[in-house]
């Protein structure tokens, strides 16, 4: 059983990222990039990508490193997922660019033909945004955006990250019960 890569790249919504980890544990290899490293102290607490892979127990790589595990296509890796995924690293896999470790896993992802999800999160999205997750989209990738519903009556912010993460979690296969799922009786 390979790894799962977990890019945090600096949208909004680091949070996503943080929780993924928490649940994926040491199956987690983790790239930050720079950005990343700002969101997730911003937006989290001062929390480092450091402090994080020691919580987590994940493996931390750095995103500088591009013959890191990640960066090979012959290493053993189920799956990426860019979570947050930002309109520069999105529009750098459109391109097929990968300069650094959070984008390289991406694009080898994509030759491999390893599962790519990406959670994008910009507001509006620019017509660039929207086509690049098309072409990604039409090459496999899947485009899950950090959206939360609502029809499970979240009452606390962790409640919507955990419906975010879990159907992340449903996508890699892993078995979860991180938020409610409809039943069909809720409106009978
Ligand atoms: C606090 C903060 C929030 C940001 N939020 C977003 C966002 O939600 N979506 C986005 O695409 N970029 C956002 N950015 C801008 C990206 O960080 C910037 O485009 C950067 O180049 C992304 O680099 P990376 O893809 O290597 O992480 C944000 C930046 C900061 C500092």
């Amino acid at each position: 059983m390979g790894e799962t890569v977990l890019v945090i790249s600096g949208a909004s919504g680091a949070i996503y990222g943080v929780r993924l980890a928490e649940i994926l544990g040491p199956k987690a290899r983790l790239v930050v990039t720079d950005a990343g490293r700002l969101t997730l102290k911003h937006e989290c607490e001062g929390l480092t990508p450091e402090e994080l892979a020691e919580r987590t127990g994940s493996t931390l790589e750095s995103n500088d490193d591009i013959a890191a595990k990640s960066a090979s296509g012959s290493a053993q890796i189920d799956a990426v997922v860019i979570c947050p995924c930002s309109g520069t690293t999105l529009g750098k896999l459109a391109s097929g660019i990968g300069d650094n470790l959070a984008t390289r896993s991406g694009i080898v992802a994509l030759k491999e033909k390893r599962k790519l999800i990406i959670v994008p999160r910009e507001t509006p999205y620019a017509t660039v945004h929207l086509e690049n997750l098309t072409k990604l989209s039409s090459w496999g990738a899947i485009v899950l955006p950090a959206s939360p519903g609502f029809y499970n009556l979240p009452k606390t912010i962790d409640d919507m990250v955990d419906f975010v993460v879990s159907r992340i979690l449903d996508h890699l296969g892993h078995n979860n019960d991180l938020s409610k799922r409809w039943t069909g009786e809720e409106l009978t």
